[in-house]
């Protein structure tokens, strides 16, 4: 939520108190619990295709809370439909992409900013994926409305990534908030910033995309 349009400024200076007080739990000692998140899984699945398509597609994920996740697995079994075989893993573990015809990279919202991960293996592949046709998925749960303003603020969420890559094609998808997959200051900051619980993924738009994309 470092896109600060979205956010009153009382709610950004609350989000900025929580975080300093985050801090200064860590600092205590206590802030392992406090920013500890609960065990979410990052599945590998492949979907194999016996045909004589020969063309296979990586879709890589980076999650916090795990909706991304099931996200990328339904382009997957999309993707499969459609005749490819598709692998679905984590971003974390730097897939190479020997082999593949295509690369799908999806990553969830934390503050404005695509996850830490997602970035540093769009930077360690920058020149292969430039050889490559690539598509990115953002998930997100802000800035989901086609006003002019709310358009502008989600396309800031691919500042850093965008100027990476000669030519992505890149898509939206508003995701999910589930307290009981946040640690406790993650929670507190959905709080703060006045999130309710929802599931607001429509799994029409994301296998329509799927569907969709040129590879
Ligand atoms: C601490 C925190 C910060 C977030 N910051 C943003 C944000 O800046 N913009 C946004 O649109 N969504 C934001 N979100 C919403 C997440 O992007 C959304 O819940 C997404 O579905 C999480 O994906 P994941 O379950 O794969 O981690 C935030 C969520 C949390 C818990």
């Amino acid at each position: 939520m470092s896109n600060q349009n979205s956010l009153s400024r009382n709610q950004f200076l609350k989000v900025v108190g929580v975080t300093l007080a985050a801090s200064t739990l860590t600092c205590s000692g206590l802030g392992y619990a406090a920013t500890r998140s609960p065990q979410i899984a990052t599945p590998e699945l492949t979907l194999e295709k016996d045909t004589t398509m020969n063309s296979r597609i990586l879709v890589t994920y980076a999650t916090r809370a795990g909706s991304t996740v099931e996200i990328a697995t339904a382009i997957a079994e999309t993707l499969s439909q459609r005749g490819f075989s598709a692998d679905v893993k984590p971003v974390k573990e730097m897939p190479s992409l020997a082999g593949y015809q295509a690369v799908i990279v999806g990553s969830a919202i934390r503050m404005g900013n695509w996850l830490p991960e997602a970035v540093d293996f769009i930077k360690a592949n920058q020149a292969a994926l430039n050889e490559l046709p690539v598509s990115l998925f953002t998930v997100h749960m802000l800035n989901t409305e086609e006003d002019e303003t709310s358009r502008a603020n989600r396309l800031a969420y691919l500042n850093v990534v965008r100027p990476l890559l000669n030519q992505a094609e890149e898509v939206f998808f508003a995701g999910k908030f589930d307290f009981s997959r946040l640690s406790f200051v993650d929670r507190l900051i959905a709080k703060m910033v006045k999130a309710v619980e929802a599931d607001k993924r429509d799994w029409e738009k994301i296998k329509q995309w799927a569907k969709a994309i040129e590879i």
